[in-house]
């Protein structure tokens, strides 16, 4: 495994819409572990194709509960609203409120491309749609309310 540059916003592959994947492929499981080692080195809790510049629908999120592989991910039903503060791999050091569904139900592959439903509330649900988002091309500052601030993390113990 080895950690993938992640693109900035500004990078027109952020604004693609990505493929379905087939099959997976020797290639494709290389990418599902770069992308996860990408996103933990980058303390993310999610990361999407585009971000390292691969126009395919696959996702990683972990929430702080496991990692979860999505292939060609589609939600079927979403419900409620939660509205609070976005961050994203491809922006960093910025942060933006944003008004999610607080519920999300959706199916998808998993790395032996075998189909699952996942349902997630309030940090699931936004992360399920924010990446979702970047496969068609979205950025979370599309749907921001009022101006981006920065944000600072704190250094981990
Ligand atoms: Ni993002």
């Amino acid at each position: 495994m080895a950690l993938r540059t992640i693109r900035i916003q500004g990078d027109p592959v952020l604004t693609k819409k990505c493929r379905e994947i087939t099959e997976i492929t020797p290639k494709i499981r290389e990418l599902i572990g770069d992308m996860l080692e990408t996103m933990y080195d980058a303390n993310g809790v999610g990361l999407a194709g585009p971000q390292v510049g691969v126009l395919r629908r696959l996702v990683v999120i972990d929430i702080g509960d496991g990692p979860i592989v999505m292939i060609n991910p589609r939600i079927l039903e979403t419900e409620g609203e939660q509205t609070g503060d976005e961050g994203c791999l491809s922006l960093p050091g910025k942060a933006g409120c944003v008004t999610r569904p607080n519920y999300v139900k959706a199916r998808a592959y998993d790395e032996n491309m075998e189909e699952f439903e996942i349902e997630g509330t309030e940090l699931l649900a936004r992360a399920i749609c924010h990446e979702l988002d970047h496969l068609d091309g979205h950025m979370y500052t599309e749907k921001v309310e009022g101006a981006l601030h920065e944000v600072t993390y704190e250094e981990e113990k």
